[in-house]
């Protein structure tokens, strides 16, 4: 059975898209069958790994309001390894268009329980907002991976996402953990960069990854190839850090989630101690 990640942060233009390509990629990099389902209705994976605006395409919407079988919906990418699920804007009318039936939050979920099998891992890309699409993919998913970028306000919101994740295993998906946090658009010649990422391992531990994505102008330049980074500039940093956050992943094995209130009582104590190095470099 098929692992299956969602990356999720509902604070925008995190990495989130960035991550779920070049991760997918990575993983079937590494001869492990992977799909990656593009959850978003902007459909940034989608576009990102060369599915250009097909308005006749069968997309994630079909799958989420029955209207085709997700094995009919799969494309196959450039990358050997790995399959896509592609998005639409019509997406957007299906946070509307579900919000009435009872198995609104079961569709993804449901679907992708007929292919998992075909996967070692399948990648889900949320959109920006805790909405009907991301409980979708949370319901669907084992575990949350949370990209995160090193500034102070970053827990802002974290602490709300956690609350969600945890709302969603009580009630609707007991399997649900979180994968972990990975930093994103690093800098690490910056004291705050710096500063930030001690504070935040204090707070989420061994689930913060060791792994952290620099800033890297190949993984912004890829998209607009169609291309992951590790097909467009196999030696750039970037591609190299999400080969080993892959890695690390893979390494951790199947059930190295955590459950997200262990996370979120360490946070709530700390969430304070965030602003205070802030509060003294602003002054
Ligand atoms: N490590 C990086 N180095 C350089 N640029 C990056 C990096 N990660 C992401 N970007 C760029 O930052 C922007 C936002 O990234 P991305 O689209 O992955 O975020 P997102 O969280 O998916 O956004 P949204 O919330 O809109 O879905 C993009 O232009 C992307 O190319
Ligand atoms: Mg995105």
């Amino acid at each position: 059975m098929g692992r299956i990640i969602a990356v999720a942060n509902q604070k925008g233009g995190v990495g989130k898209t960035t991550t779920a390509i070049n991760l997918a990629a990575s993983f079937a990099a590494a001869e492990v069958p992977t799909l990656l389902v593009d959850c978003d209705p902007q459909s940034n994976s989608s576009s990102g790994l060369g599915f250009l605006k097909d308005p006749t395409r069968q997309s994630t919407y079909h799958v989420l309001t029955g209207e085709a079988p997700a094995h009919q919906v799969i494309r196959e990418s450039s990358l050997e390894g790995l399959w896509v699920i592609p998005a639409s804007k019509d997406l957007i009318g299906a946070n509307v268009e579900l919000v009435s039936d009872d198995d609104r939050a079961f569709r993804l979920r449901a679907a992708l329980e007929a292919i998992r099998d075909r996967f070692y891992y399948i990648v889900l890309d949320c959109p920006p907002a805790l909405d009907l699409l991301t409980l979708n993919a949370l319901v669907a998913a084992d575990s949350v991976l949370i990209p995160m970028q090193a500034e102070y306000f970053a827990l802002e919101g974290v602490s709300e996402l956690l609350d969600t994740i945890e709302r969603i295993r009580q009630e609707l998906n007991p399997n649900l953990g979180v994968e972990g946090v990975v930093l994103t658009m690093y800098d690490d010649r910056t004291n705050l960069a710096q500063q930030v990422t001690q504070e935040l391992k204090n707070f989420f531990g061994d689930r913060l990854f060791d792994t952290t994505i620099p800033r890297n102008v190949r993984l912004a330049e890829a998209p607009s190839y169609g291309k992951p980074a590790l097909a467009y500039d196999p030696r750039s940093r970037g591609a190299e850090a999400y080969i080993r956050l892959a890695k690390e992943i893979m390494g951790r094995g199947m059930a190295a989630a955590i459950a997200p209130a262990d996370l979120n009582k360490a946070l709530e104590p700390t969430a304070e101690t965030i602003e205070e190095p802030a509060e003294q470099t602003t002054t």
